[in-house]
Order: C-alpha cells, then sequence, then structure tokens
C-alpha cells in the first residue's frame, strides 16, 4: 500500500535547511514528501537539494512545471493528504490568514482541502507582534495546527522564543495530523497526571545540579493521553521541547516543586504517569546570591536525597492507577521489578539507556512494561510518540486484568 503523501512548502527563513532533515524523517516514517519552496526560501537552500531529498521535482513558481497539461497546483493538492508549512516565516502565514494566492506555494495553499500544519520561525519580537498574533490565531480557529517555535538563540543572535521546533517534534506532529482513521477515545472521561523532564537542583542562581532527561518521553505521554480523550495536567521539569496541544502544563523547576504540585492533583487522577527524571539529591544548602569561584581547585558540597515523589504518591492510597520509570544501563529488567515492588507502584515502565541510541536525549525508546499482576509487554525500538501509545494500552490493560481479578476475589 503506498504511504501517506505529504506537501511540506519552505518558506524564507535561516531554518530551510532543517527541513531537509524533515523531508528524511518522514521517509524514514514511511512518507512521500513533496517540496514546493517560496522564492526566498531558494535563498536559503537550493530546490536542487529538495529535489535530491525527495525524488521529486520542486516547484517554487506555477510555470516551472513540465507537464502544463493539468494545473500543477491543483494536482499537487489532490494528490496530497496533508498540507505542512516548515518553517513558516510570519509572511507566509499572513498571507495564509488572507487567503492571498501570488505564488505557487500559496496558491497551493488554497487549493488543497485537507489537514493543513504550520510550523513558524522567526525572531522574538516578529513572532510576539499582535498582527503575527491575530494570524495565527486566525489559523488556529481554522483548524490548522500549530507547532509551536520553542526558545533559544535565533537568526539575530539574540535568545528568544521563535525558533523552528527540533525537526523530530516537527515530525510528529504530521505523522499526528496524517492519522486519519477515527482514534478510539479510550480515556474519555478519565484524568490523567504526568510528570516529565529532569529537575534542577539550584546550588546558586547560576549553578545546578540535573541530568539530560529532555522530557520528550513524558511529554509523549501526556500527547497520547489527551489524543485518546482524557483531561491531562503535565507537571514539567525544565524542558525546551514543543507543549503538547490541549494538555494543561503546570511549569517547576526543582523537586521540591515537583513533589507539592504531584501531590496536589494527584487526588483527582485515574492514572499518574511519574516519568519526570527527577535529580535523586539536591545541595542541602543553595545560595541566593552568584557563588564566586574561589581559589582553589576544588571544592565539596554537601548534598542530600531528594523526596521521592512516586513513594509519596502511593502513600496516599486511593484507586488509582500508579506508573514510574525505571531508567537503567544494566539488567534493566530484574532492577525495574524490584524497584516495581519498592515503591509500590502499579506498573514500571523500564528503560534501557543507552548513550545515543535509547533512552535520554534521543527520539527512539526500548522498554518493557511490568505490572504487579506478572504482566510484561516489551515494546520498541521505536519513536517516543509511539512507545507512548503501547504505554496507555498497557495501563488500560492492567486495569481491566486487576477489574477482573478483583471481581473473582469477592465473588
Ligand atoms: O529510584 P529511581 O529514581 O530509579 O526511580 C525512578 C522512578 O521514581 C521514576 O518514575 C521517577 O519519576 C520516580 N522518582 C520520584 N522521586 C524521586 C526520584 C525518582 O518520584 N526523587
Amino acid at each position: 500500500m503506498p504511504g501517506p503523501r505529504v506537501l511540506l512548502v519552505v518558506t524564507g527563513s535561516i531554518a530551510a535547511y532543517k527541513a531537509c532533515e524533515v523531508v528524511r524523517r518522514l521517509q524514514d516514517r514511511g512518507v512521500e514528501v513533496r517540496v514546493a519552496m517560496t522564492r526566498n526560501a531558494g535563498e536559503f537552500v537550493s530546490p536542487l537539494t529538495f529535489a535530491a531529498l525527495s525524488g521529486h521535482r520542486v516547484l517554487v513558481s506555477s510555470f516551472d512545471d513540465e507537464r502544463p497539461e493539468r494545473i500543477p497546483h491543483v494536482r499537487w493538492a489532490e494528490e496530497s493528504d496533508a498540507f505542512c508549512v516548515v518553517p513558516a516565516s510570519a509572511d507566509f502565514i499572513a498571507k495564509m490568514a488572507l487567503g492571498i494566492a501570488d505564488d505557487f506555494s500559496s496558491t497551493l495553499h488554497l487549493a488543497f482541502a485537507g489537514p493543513v500544519l504550520v510550523a513558524p520561525a522567526m525572531e522574538d519580537q516578529m513572532w510576539r507582534h499582535p498582527a503575527v498574533r491575530e494570524n495565527v490565531d486566525k489559523l488556529s480557529a481554522r483548524g490548522v495546527v500549530i507547532v509551536q517555535p520553542t526558545a533559544g538563540p535565533l537568526a539575530s543572535g539574540r535568545h528568544g522564543l521563535g525558533r523552528l521546533a527540533e525537526p523530530p517534534d516537527v515530525v510528529d506532529a504530521i505523522m499526528e495530523v496524517l492519522v486519519t482513521e477515527p482514534i478510539e477515545r479510550s480515556l474519555a472521561g478519565m484524568r490523567v497526571l504526568v510528570s516529565a523532564g529532569p529537575t534542577h537542583e539550584h546550588f546558586d542562581p547560576v549553578r545546578v545540579l540535573t541530568n539530560p532527561s529532555t522530557g520528550k518521553m513524558g511529554y509523549a505521554v501526556a500527547r497520547a493521553a489527551a489524543r485518546l480523550g482524557a483531561d491531562v495536567i503535565l507537571v514539567s521539569g525544565p524542558t525546551q521541547i514543543v507543549e503538547p496541544a490541549g494538555v494543561e502544563i503546570v511549569r517547576v523547576v526543582n523537586a521540591e516543586e515537583m513533589r507539592r504540585e504531584m501531590v496536589d492533583h494527584t487526588a483527582a487522577a485515574d492514572i499518574v504517569v511519574m516519568a519526570a527524571a527527577v535529580s535523586d539529591f539536591r545541595p542541602v544548602a543553595p545560595v541566593s546570591e552568584k557563588l564566586q569561584k574561589s581559589a582553589a581547585d576544588a571544592m565539596s558540597w554537601e548534598v542530600e536525597r531528594t523526596p521521592d515523589i512516586l513513594e509519596e504518591l502511593r502513600r496516599l492510597g486511593g484507586r488509582r492507577t500508579l506508573v514510574g520509570f525505571a531508567a537503567e544501563t544494566s539488567d534493566l529488567e530484574a532492577r525495574a521489578r524490584e524497584k516495581l515492588d519498592r515503591k509500590g507502584c502499579d506498573l514500571m515502565v523500564a528503560n534501557l539507556v543507552e548513550a545515543g541510541v535509547t533512552g535520554f536525549e534521543v527520539d527512539t525508546n526500548e522498554v518493557v512494561i511490568l505490572d504487579r499482576l506478572g504482566g510484561r509487554v516489551p515494546a520498541g525500538p521505536a519513536p517516543k510518540s509511539d512507545i507512548a501509545f503501547t504505554i496507555i494500552d498497557a495501563i488500560l490493560g492492567f486495569r481491566q486484568r486487576l477489574g477482573v481479578a478483583s471481581r473473582e476475589k469477592a465473588g
């Protein structure tokens, strides 16, 4: 069966080169990509690059097509399943909002009737400009999926909000747009609480104790739960990744703040997933002024254990399903099983951490989902977005078996 087909419009932005990686990654996921570019985009990356990557002719003008017997924008629009603009400049977003069609890409937009996605990239003051805000709101109201830009260094060298979302995040968002079969809302009416990301334990205002977690796995679980119809609260440590749509985000910095938020929101939750990589230690006596480097070559700090949030949530009791993560570099299942028993949770997602391959800082993961009834579901290697759905399936499977087991006991 042929894979889904995406029309990728590349507009003029320094981030245009990142669209090359988006094309490659979409192809890795079985998607056929056709690229159209604005004239300005061609100043950043040559159409030839995208032609070589996509294996298709790249159109900039409606008059470039070699097959004039059919109007190209109509043909391309008919032959595609999604229209995605990556990166989207402020100018192109404005044209989309107004329905201006003065080049091939903007004409294609009007000729296309299916799902549309826009991944903006621009300087932060442009992104904050009321004209851009209004245009983006207009597109959102029309059902266009906006892949929110992230904060970081911009083309100008300044720091701010406006960087194109990272290619793997853009690809995940496009893959979601492409899912056309109605998805079963298996979590409708349920409340899901997820923690994600690292925590930052400050020594002083500029120095922290932390770990390399990006938050991607927890964000993927939150996004999947929202898509399956749950009310989702995501308690997030410091991260730089795209916020999932339709999820309430509570931002925290350190383990103590995460503990407080998780405890506050647990009572109302049916399912709690502790995907955060909480720092195990924190400085005993953080200071509020920047510490000056002393002349000494070495320094020592007293650190103490952070509160174990998962154990505290378990002590709160209740019938909710409690899910933990165990990141290990060896003896994966034995250690995870031991942790499942010790922490008293219902499921433990055992996660092999192998630098650059699976676990922290990468987009793929390989896990084994263990539960306290002896269940064992291996998953991956697969994108974290897919693993998230498998984790939720395993949680629902566990809840069903638990219901049956307790009914049998009662009977
Ligand atoms: O003991 P370990 O840190 O490996 O356990 C991992 C699990 O425990 C994860 O689900 C993590 O979110 C949770 N955890 C916690 N509080 C801590 C440390 C870890 O809830 N202080």
